[in-house]
């Protein structure tokens, strides 16, 4: 079987897993409809178009000439890679802290925001070891991953997905959008948290770079 069988295959199974009681009598629930996920799919088509992918860190993903962004399980035969997670609830983010993020952050689909970038990572076995206060330690004590991304607000938007209990192969699947001339914003940004502590902590990581190919 070819890799990207594989993945697909896996993402599959894992889909299967989780939705198996109604997907035995074909129903979809409230419950599923709730908790179904954003699924990323690389493929011939979406409305994002593939600029190019690096591999930051680990394993690359092949390349894809489109990317769809649905909510649902199960990507369309053919793709690529597909990818899925869901929004949770915050796990760091503290009540002082919220309030100042939520007024500064934008909403997605902008119209300015044609440039896209998704950003699947996995962090080590170490990373998840720890307990919750040592997580945030390195976080934000340490690395402060909010109060320095906060002066990138509001040009870039973003919305952090949790995949590790959806048996995924990323723990996370990040998606940020901003207009053409803050991409160079975008870039400093993504420098200044990976030379953060919390970085080391990241085992795999990949870059999808994306233009808006619809209006
Ligand atoms: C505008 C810039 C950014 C802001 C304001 C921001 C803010 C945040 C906040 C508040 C959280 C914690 C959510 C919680 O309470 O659980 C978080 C988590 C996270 N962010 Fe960012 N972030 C930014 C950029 C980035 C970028 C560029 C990346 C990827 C390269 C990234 C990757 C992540 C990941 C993976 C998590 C989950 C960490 C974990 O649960 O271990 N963020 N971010």
């Amino acid at each position: 079987m070819q890799r990207r069988e594989l993945i697909v295959a896996s993402l599959a199974t894992a889909a299967q897993a989780c939705v198996a009681p109604s997907r035995a009598t074909g129903t979809t629930t409230m419950e599923e409809k709730r908790r179904a996920p954003t699924l990323f799919t690389a493929g011939t088509r979406g409305a994002w178009r593939i600029d190019h992918v690096i591999a930051v860190r680990g394993e690359a993903l092949p390349a894809a000439a489109y990317l769809d962004v649905a909510s649902r399980w199960e990507p369309e035969p053919g793709a690529a890679w597909a990818l899925r997670g869901t929004v949770s609830s915050g796990r760091y983010t503290e009540r002082r802290e919220k309030a100042p993020l939520d007024a500064a952050s934008p909403p997605l689909a902008r119209s300015e925001a044609s440039r896209a970038c998704l950003i699947p990572l996995t962090k080590s076995p170490a990373w998840w070891a720890l307990t919750q206060d040592e997580r945030r330690a390195i976080f934000e004590e340490r690395s402060r991953h909010l109060s320095d991304s906060m002066r990138f607000l509001p040009r870039v938007a973003r919305r952090l997905y949790h995949s590790r209990d959806l048996g995924e192969p990323f723990d996370f699947v990040t998606w940020f959008e901003f207009a053409p001339e803050h991409e160079p914003a975008f870039d400093e940004l993504l420098h200044m948290l990976r030379s953060r502590e919390e970085w080391t902590f990241v085992d795999r990581e990949v870059e999808v770079r994306l233009t808006r190919a619809t209006g």
